[in-house]
């Protein structure tokens, strides 16, 4: 029997009380806990005092240094390309990572795209490929390295060997109202991320309805977090901060997401879809040491180069890049009741419209439609007229169509033409609101 060095009262009453954990302190618990000797309800209080209570940069970066000790750590040093990583702290119509990986892989990096699925309103980056026929997730870490030195960019499942701890705090999270922590998000998303041996890495966190985050302060708190935890690391990072308060592009939803990403890569698309994805390509490759200006990542969508990549790093896992996408076997179209302009149109309510219309999923085990989802007609600062449609609703089952309509009950307004609200909706905000590094 192993002798524990801790009671786990003793470090829950502690970061209760609102002390600093020691460092032997969040080495033993996260441990402890990874090995089940610290039980869920134990994690859910001590998790709960964090939240409470927040940590110091000292112990923020223990903890994550001690989730990242309960795994496996990838090794991507033997590859020729430098690598670089992108991760979003999820949004609503969020399918950047699609055209970006291959995109910045034409230039000469690799990009290691370990995702995860959805929960709750955001999508999941493995569902909508999945929405892709014969593509498989779930690849081994020699598969991922042999096509990242092949093709330069892989999405696939993360592994459940990188930083347990993790997986199984994520859940109790969940399920405990504890999910939006500075410190709790921000060693989650770093643990896996530095494990995963990236030398790179860009950070997409949203701001706004449609994320975690619902203000800048927030966000800025977040960003500054995960870069400095990042940076001492010895991974290269920055993090942008994005507008989460309208969904981005026209689709959410998975089959949808992924023929609006295709679009991108065939060098059209929606403004704000292409206006990120270049953005966050040129700090990746600033990033990986291979610099490129706008206008040369913005060449590579349009000249097909980034098409050529997207269409071999799907065949290589084992999808078919010309196959028709599942359709909805029903619809339902949205239209707006008043002519004027529309100034506003919720992420968060559009994420939960796509969810229940069967996008996503309400607990880890449920399936996923690849066809369901909304497309939108409309976005903030577009005229409109009485009767013209704002959004269709995709579902393969339309007894969900009654509960996705009433998620959208007050997610949008319109102002009447010439009014002040009209005008400033007229001129766009700006989608990416900071930098920190
Ligand atoms: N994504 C993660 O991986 N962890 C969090 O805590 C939140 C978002």
């Amino acid at each position: 029997m192993t002798t524990e060095h801790f009671d786990a009262v003793d470090v829950i009453r502690a970061k209760r009380d609102g002390l600093a954990l020691s460092g032997p302190q969040i080495d033993w618990v996260v441990d402890a806990y990874t090995r089940g000797v610290v039980t869920d309800y134990q994690m859910s209080a001590l998790a709960m005092a964090i939240y409470l209570n927040g940590m110091s940069r000292t112990e923020v970066a223990r903890w994550t240094g001690a989730m990242i000790a309960s795994g496996e750590r990838l090794d991507f040093s033997g590859l020729s390309r430098p690598t670089a990583d992108k991760h979003s702290t999820g949004g609503v119509g969020d399918k950047i990572t699609l055209p970006l990986a291959p995109l910045v892989a034409t230039f000469g990096v690799a990009v290691p795209q370990l995702s995860g699925r959805g929960l709750g309103h955001t999508g999941g980056t493995l569902d909508k490929l999945e929405a892709i026929p014969g593509w498989r997730a779930a690849l081994s870490n020699d598969e991922t390295l042999a096509q990242l030195e092949d093709v330069g960019a892989v999405i696939c499942a993360a592994g459940s060997g990188l930083a347990p701890a993790d997986r199984k705090l994520y859940a109790l999270r969940d399920v405990t109202a504890t999910v939006e922590s500075v410190p709790l998000i921000a060693s989650s998303i770093m643990s896996k991320k530095i494990a995963e041996g990236t030398g790179a890495l860009v950070l997409d966190v949203k701001v706004g309805s449609g994320a975690f985050m619902k203000s800048l302060p927030q966000a800025r708190e977040l960003a500054r977090t995960m870069v400095d935890l990042g940076t001492d690391a010895g991974v290269r990072t920055v993090a942008l901060l994005t507008d989460m308060s309208v969904p981005l592009g026209l689709t959410a939803g998975n089959a949808l997401e992924v023929t609006e990403s295709v679009e991108v890569l065939a060098g059209g698309g929606p403004t704000d879809v292409v206006e990120l994805t270049v953005a966050l390509a040129v700090e990746m490759l600033a990033g990986a040491g291979r610099p490129a200006g706008e206008d040369e990542v913005r060449a590579a969508l349009a000249d097909g180069r980034a098409m050529d990549t997207w269409r071999r790093m799907i065949a290589a896992q084992g999808g078919d890049p010309d196959a028709k996408l599942a359709v909805a076997k029903e619809t339902e179209t949205v239209v707006a009741g008043e002519d004027g302009v529309l100034t506003r149109l919720d992420a968060y309510a559009v994420g939960v419209a796509a969810w229940r219309l069967g996008a996503g999923r309400a607990r880890k085990e449920d399936p996923v439609q690849a066809a369901a989802g909304v497309q939108l007609h409309a976005k903030p600062g577009d005229r409109i007229t009485a009767g013209q449609p704002l959004m269709t609703l995709h579902t393969d089952t339309p007894e969900r169509f009654e509960r996705a309509r009433q998620s959208l009950d007050g997610a949008w307004e319109v102002a009447p033409d010439g009014t002040s609200e009209a005008t400033a909706a007229a001129t766009p905000g700006k989608l990416i609101l900071d930098r920190v590094a």
